[in-house]
């Protein structure tokens, strides 16, 4: 299992980076391209661990990937045009894949497994079994008390029903699986989120030709699949760099007064309240919007050097908007004067890791406090002060190794990450980029 040192930055930097394509984009960019009818091409699919899964399932699905370059080509036969070459389809470590292929592959009359890694198997499942049970799923998972966990067996059913459901949760995840599996519905779908989430599938549905209708208050989709004639059309794809990834190295040019330009990022609003967490943090940040075509808009970020950063507060529909971004966000706290907080941040305790849990051992290994109570993460900062060098167990999960890495900057010696390989689960390029911006980060 790899390590990283890190090494206290020795020098501001100042550069130019630009990061893989959006892991969450480049999952639905494969699933929607092996049920559309025809050969869809993806321009910048993500080269990550998890996105490997999702393609290699496709392919144990029966369909045809083929890459040139930084092009993928994905062959699909249309909505029931996969078939099961592997009964065993294997997501990894990648609940986005797991839940997203239990919503698509519901409705298509296979029988299959959908497996993953020990961590996967601990993440729970109910969330999504029980709207898709109500829709008819033949879908089951390993019971365990109160919970659902995978395993997930999907059994032939004949066809599902419509839903009309509010998500219990914030979550594209689950919302993602019940607009999947509405395409199999005969009748329309109404799925209402209580605070907004990244909104991918439907762009990318609405792009590639679904009928999918919004209204506002409340955010309500409807799957309007009675009057469609049920074709996905293959339009071609170009994925924008992941913010998600961009957010490490953003939030080390913050930390350490440096300054760097991503280009090409993802710039979707639901994705980059991230930015404006660190611009209350008094950070300087521009956006340069390039582009909004091919339904996802696009562009760079600048990061000024700035000096200041004081403490902050995101409330429950920040925290959404940001979900993945949060142990970064919490280095940066920690680095801010005064206490920062995070409303509604309970569903981090069913990550790749119990994230509450290794943000604060992480924080604490670092020697800065912190409180949760009640879906609350409060922050005690530490301002301008350097953090104690340490050795932090990261659990094996990519966004606390990398968060733990960029901390590692301003700690007043050597620190060491554990499971340094885990990076390679959404961002396999990350020493790299830091290298090329002069941090000494080597893993061994
Ligand atoms: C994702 C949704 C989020 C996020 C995950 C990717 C997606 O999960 O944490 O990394 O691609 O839909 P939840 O929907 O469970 O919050």
């Amino acid at each position: 299992m790899a390590r990283f040192n890190v090494y206290p930055l020795a020098q501001r930097f100042s550069g130019q980076i630009s990061v893989p394509g959006d892991k969450s984009i480049s999952h639905r960019a494969l699933m929607l391209g092996m049920i559309s009818k025809g050969e869809m091409s993806i321009e910048g699919l993500s080269m990550c661990e998890d996105v490997i899964h999702t393609k290699q399932a496709c392919v144990d699905l029966g369909i045809d990937i083929q890459t040139d370059g930084n092009k993928t080509y994905v062959r699909g036969h249309g909505l029931y045009g996969v078939i099961a070459t592997d009964k065993r389809i294997d997501c990894g470590n990648s609940g986005t894949s797991l839940r997203l292929f239990a919503g698509l592959l519901s409705g298509q009359s296979k029988s299959l497994t959908l497996v993953g890694d020990e961590s996967l198997h601990r993440r729970p499942m109910k969330r999504i079994l029980d709207p898709l049970q109500t829709m008819g799923a033949n879908i089951e998972g390993r019971v365990d008390g109160e919970e659902i966990y995978p395993p997930l067996h999907i059994k032939n059913t004949d066809a599902l029903s419509h839903i009309d459901y509010t998500l219990p949760v914030a979550s594209a995840q689950v919302k993602s699986t019940l607009l999947l599996a509405s395409l199999y519905a005969q009748q329309n779908s109404l799925i209402v989120e209580p605070i907004l989430s990244r909104d991918h599938t439907e762009r990318m549905l609405c792009y590639l030709g679904a009928p999918v209708l919004f209204q506002k208050t409340p955010r309500t989709i409807i799957m309007q699949v009675s009057s469609w004639n049920r074709e996905l059309l293959p339009n071609p794809i170009s994925i924008p760099g992941d913010i998600s990834s961009a957010a490490f190295i953003i939030a080390a040019a913050v930390i350490t007064q440096s300054s760097v330009t991503i280009s090409n990022v993802g710039l979707n609003p639901l994705r980059k309240c991230f930015l404006d967490a660190l611009r209350k943090s008094g950070a300087c940040i521009e956006e340069e919007l390039v582009s909004q075509e091919n339904m996802e808009p696009r562009g760079n970020i600048v990061v000024h050097k700035n000096k200041n950063r004081q403490s902050f507060v995101l409330n429950r529909q920040e925290v959404a908007s940001c979900i993945d971004e949060i142990p970064i966000l919490a280095i940066v706290a920690a680095c801010s004067l005064g206490e920062s907080q995070f409303y509604g941040v309970e569903d981090l305790e069913f990550k790749e890791s119990n994230r509450i849990k290794t943000i604060q051992d992480m924080l604490s290994n670092f020697s800065v406090s912190s409180k949760y109570h009640d879906g609350i993460l409060s922050i005690d900062g530490i301002g301008e002060q350097l953090f104690s060098k340490a050795t932090i167990q990261t659990q094996g999960d990519h966004r606390i190794v990398m968060a733990a890495a960029i901390a590692s900057l301003r700690a007043n010696g050597v620190c060491t990450i554990t499971h340094a390989d885990s990076v390679d689960t959404s961002f396999p390029s990350f020493a790299l980029t830091l290298q090329k911006l002069g941090v000494e980060i080597q893993a061994h």
